[in-house]
């Protein structure tokens, strides 16, 4: 069976069930939306009526949605799918396992069923048992809007392509240096002048600027529909508002809010930029709390992420307001400040029932124990301690291993595909700690869509069964096999992903320095 991720059993039984002309969509009420969603997607190609009842009738050939609150060993995600001739049956605990179900099932049938058309393909689905549920909780994609602007189309096809491979969690970068991406009502310079860039540079400098002015940013209304639409393919909408660092383009807004005073510039080079936002002045957290209020109230992820990694503490120790703090607040030094920071933004965001999630940086001595860390580099020591010792959450974005900005030579298929969420050095020992992977698109030299598909599959595909599928389980060779029918899939999708041979290169780089994205390889910027 060529399902990805692969699920946790199956067992395959001969015959088939076909769909055909009479086949009818039976469901409860509750799983209405289910029912509509599996319509629609199996409607346009087969060309098919496929009426949705809740009442049996006569039907013989049946596809039959069914929740079931008792069969609680699924848990809140996984579901049960049989296959028999005349009729096929989903069931689960919950309409997220429904859905997931349907995932499943969806993959059961030829890849043209993808079509928005009529086409002629033998539609019949091998006779099995799939009994199946996800490894982790968390299986995250983060998108970079910063860098480059994507826009509404391109989220909303990632949402469908997210949801065809289970992933559940869209954690979506919104604000950077190089540009502010969400309409804040009571700050509207945010994006009238935090959205846009005189231009773009190829790497840490202007030496090579483009004079290309470069923009974007989602009003509200879309913000919403965005939500709306993944809250419907069961993925959660996490946004990130950063802070205190990669606010430049904020500051170029509301200079007040630096530590200097400004004038600033939306930045049009990439790396780690100086100013930040200042942790002396009460306007600063004035100016926070009434975005996140905004944020909060148009994402109703229990999870605001508040980013808190690469912040340069040079303002701060030049700054009277800063050292005013650091003195009346009694902590040791700038490090410490930040996380006075962090902390009186996690408070403000637990008041109003919601936790906070940081990139690795913020585990210091001192930080709010709710706060959950997003591993990605450096430190590791320190959160296996706190994973170990004081049971910290955390998510695991290894650079080295999960960033998808990386070029294949550095990153490739195989690679991706064995990266292991959980740090060897805990075992199982602390299974629940991890919430689970997730796999960061930085958008530096992802200027399009083309690109975009380029640097994400295949191994965005190959990751996400590490998300879903049991450890033991999961097989490179197998995956490999299973994937040659799912790009099948990707092509009707007009997804322009890397080629095998480009995914997985003969020669692999083994000096792999810190710096090495920005080599031409990976910088050139026209997709
Ligand atoms: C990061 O890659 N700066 C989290
Ligand atoms: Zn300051």
């Amino acid at each position: 069976m060529d399902i990805i991720p692969l699920p946790a059993h199956i067992e395959v039984r001969p015959g088939t069930h076909q769909l055909a002309p009479e086949t009818t969509i039976l469901t409860d009420t509750a799983n209405g939306w289910n029912a509509d969603y599996l319509r629609q997607l199996l409607l346009p190609a087969t060309g098919y009526p496929l009426p949705v009842q809740t009442d049996e009738g006569h039907g013989k050939n049946l596809i039959r949605l069914h929740l079931d609150p008792t069969l609680t060993t699924l848990g809140t995600e996984g579901y049960r799918l049989e296959v028999q001739p005349g009729q096929v049956r989903v069931e689960a605990p919950t309409t997220t396992g429904i859905f997931y179900g349907i995932q499943s099932l969806r993959q059961l049938l030829p890849p043209q069923i993808e079509q928005r058309r009529p086409v002629s393909a033998d539609w019949s689905i091998p006779c099995l048992t799939i009994t199946d549920q996800p490894r982790f909780p968390w299986r995250g994609f983060m998108l970079d809007e910063g860098r480059h602007f994507q826009g509404k189309a391109t989220v909303l096809l990632t949402l469908d392509l997210m949801a065809l491979q289970k992933l559940n969690i869209l954690h979506w970068h919104l604000t950077e240096d190089q540009g502010w991406r969400i309409e804040i009502k009571k700050y509207p310079r945010l994006t009238e002048v935090g959205a846009w860039r005189t231009g773009t540079s190829a790497g840490f400098t202007n030496a090579a600027f483009d004079g290309i002015p470069h923009g974007g940013f989602y009003t509200q209304t879309e913000i919403r529909e965005i939500v709306a639409y993944a809250a419907e393919r069961h993925i959660t909408v996490v946004p990130e508002i950063e802070l205190p660092g990669h606010s430049t383009a904020a500051l170029a807004a509301y200079p007040g809010l630096s530590c200097t005073g400004g004038p600033f510039e939306v930045a049009t080079y990439f790396g780690v930029h100086p100013n930040i936002f200042c942790a002396g002045k009460e306007a600063t957290f004035t100016f926070l709390q009434d975005v996140l209020d905004e944020v909060m109230d148009l994402f109703p992820s229990p999870f605001i992420h508040i980013g808190g990694d690469e912040a340069p503490k040079r303002n701060w120790k030049a700054c009277p307001d800063c050292q005013k703090r650091l003195r009346s607040t009694g902590v040791k030094d700038e490090h410490a400040l930040q996380t006075w920071f962090t902390n009186r933004i996690v408070a403000y965001l637990e008041s109003k029932g919601r936790r906070s999630i940081g990139w690795n940086e913020i585990l210091q001595d001192g930080l709010t124990e709710s706060a959950v860390v997003q591993y990605w580099v450096g430190g590791r020591r320190k959160l296996i301690n706190a994973i170990r010792n004081g049971g910290r959450a955390a998510i695991m974005s290894t650079w080295r291993d999960t960033y998808l900005d990386h070029d294949y030579k550095l990153m490739p298929l195989s690679r991706a595909y064995n990266y292991e969420p959980i740090p060897r050095e805990l075992k199982n020992l602390h299974p629940h700690s991890v919430l689970g992977p997730e796999f960061p698109l930085w958008t530096e030299w992802v200027p399009n869509r083309s690109r975009f598909d380029y640097q994400a599959y295949p191994r965005l595909t190959a990751m996400a069964e590490t998300g879903w599928t049991p450890k033991e389980r999961k097989d490179l060779a197998g995956f490999r096999l299973r994937l040659d029918k799912f790009l099948l899939r990707l092509d009707i999708f007009g997804v322009k992903y890397a080629s095998l041979a480009q995914a997985e290169p003969a020669k692999i780089k083994r000096l792999f320095g810190i710096f090495s994205f920005v080599k031409p390889q990976t910088a050139t910027r026209d997709g």
